[in-house]
């Protein structure tokens, strides 16, 4: 077999057999095919696409190029979430505790900040001490013990998405509903959780802006998941806005505690009533009623909260910062944004804004770059919310003084209008 017919078929719309995709995806992970190849097959997908028995020998052979995670310690009760990554996402935080309170099992790994988007590992670093990597045995008595853990993604789990996800991200080959797809199912089938529930973002701030090229990413996964032999539930939340108030990492931290205390914004609340309630129905297989009930109970009696308090113990840090979280990481300056404009905010550009969050330290500008778990946004006025000239519209927290264009660079993100704009709604499709 020859990478150059795979090329060649792929280019001319023909289907792959699966002994073609094993052969390219193996040739490349051990480097016998050059990355100019992969190169050019990932841009034939791109153009041609692929069924769904080609993506889905696509993410069987990239979950299988390296380890994989056993979890049948746990039988069927294992869950995952995974988001397609926003600004402001601090769901998983906030899941994880509950799910673990209402008696299902998530062991999880997640990534880092990935450009305007943040990322879980770097939240949970916020707690002091935290770590994000565990030897297997510790992870999984972890997990036996309380219910959850969460680690940074293994060495090597996945190394033909590593290596195809970093040619895709120079070759103008990452938006292809086939490619995103496979990557993100074989990084959770590697895993090992025996059901997934994908919170796909679509808007501004999320990779997918529309609801169509949505519901194609999300169908794809939940028919991948499934002819691999995995529950997997997929919901379609709203990123055209920032979820929640704050972005950045500290910050997120900060409201993700409030939710568990019962409070913090409406917006994130609801997401993760409803992603808390799929996780749940599949864990331990109960209906939507019950597992509502649950999620609400878990809140209710502080039993969350405390789940969150002994997984950080757990892994490092200390109860005393989600205790008391005024002793997280904060920045020396709060600088206010002041709107030039009076009007409703009619449309946020949430990429913008998790840009301004990563320009005040709160991301990366190159790889493994230190971050300031301090720095970040509070937004005072959301979409939907009038303004007057003069009224603050956000507090920019940092430690460095260079933040006269990142309060201009928020101003611009923000349209407004003389009348309210139509509320869009928070979860747009639910895909089982
Ligand atoms: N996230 C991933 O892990 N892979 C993609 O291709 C896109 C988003």
């Amino acid at each position: 077999m020859r990478m150059y017919d795979i090329i060649k078929d792929k280019r001319d719309g023909k289907r792959l057999s699966d002994e073609q995709i094993d052969f390219a995806v193996k040739g490349f992970t051990c480097g016998d095919i050059p990355d100019y190849q992969m190169s050019a097959f990932a841009m034939a997908v791109w153009f041609r696409g692929m069924d769904a028995k080609e993506t889905a020998r696509l993410t069987h052979a990239m979950c299988n190029s390296g380890d994989t995670v056993d979890l049948s310690l746990f039988g069927d009760k294992t869950v995952d979430k995974h988001s397609t990554g926003g600004v402001g996402d601090k769901t998983s935080v906030i899941l994880l505790p509950i799910v673990a309170a209402c008696g299902g099992i998530c062991a999880k790994m997640s990534g880092r900040g990935l450009g305007h988007t943040g990322g879980t590992i770097d939240k949970l670093e916020s707690f002091p001490g935290y770590q994000t990597e565990l030897s297997t045995e510790r992870f999984l008595d972890q997990v036996s013990d309380i219910g959850l853990a969460l680690v940074g993604q293994s060495g090597n789990l996945t190394p033909a998405d590593k290596k195809l996800y970093a040619l895709r991200d120079v070759t103008a080959t990452v938006d292809s509903t086939a490619l995103i797809a496979s990557s993100i199912m074989s990084k959770k089938l590697a895993a090992g959780a025996h059901s997934i529930v994908l919170d796909v973002k679509m808007g501004s701030g999320a990779f997918v802006k529309t609801v169509d090229e949505a519901r194609e990413l999300a169908k794809t996964m939940v028919d991948i998941g499934k002819s691999l032999g995995r529950q997997v539930c997929a919901v379609i939340t709203d990123m055209d806005t920032p979820l929640g108030y704050s972005v950045g990492n500290a910050l997120e931290i900060k409201e993700a505690i409030e939710v568990l205390h019962g409070g913090g914004p409406l917006d994130l609340r609801n997401v993760c009533t409803e992603l808390a309630c799929r996780m749940l129905e599949l864990s331990l297989k109960i209906d939507e009623k019950e597992a509502l009930k649950k999620v609400r109970g878990a809140i209710e009696s502080g039993a969350a909260f405390d789940k969150l308090c002994q997984w950080i113990e757990r892994q490092g840090s200390d109860a005393k910062y989600a205790k008391d979280p005024s002793c997280l990481p904060a920045a020396k300056n709060i600088i206010e944004v002041i709107s030039d404009r009076s009007g409703y905010i009619c449309r946020m550009d949430a990429e913008s804004i998790g840009i301004c969050a990563s320009m005040l330290g709160a991301g990366r500008t190159v790889k493994d770059a230190p971050i300031d778990h301090a720095a970040g946004i509070v937004m005072n006025a959301k979409t939907g919310d009038f303004v007057n000239s003069g009224d603050v519209v956000a507090y920019l927290h940092t430690n460095t003084e260079d933040y006269a264009q990142v309060s201009k660079k928020y101003l611009q993100s923000l349209k407004f209008s003389s009348k309210p704009p139509k509320a869009l709604p928070l979860i747009i499709d639910i895909i089982k």
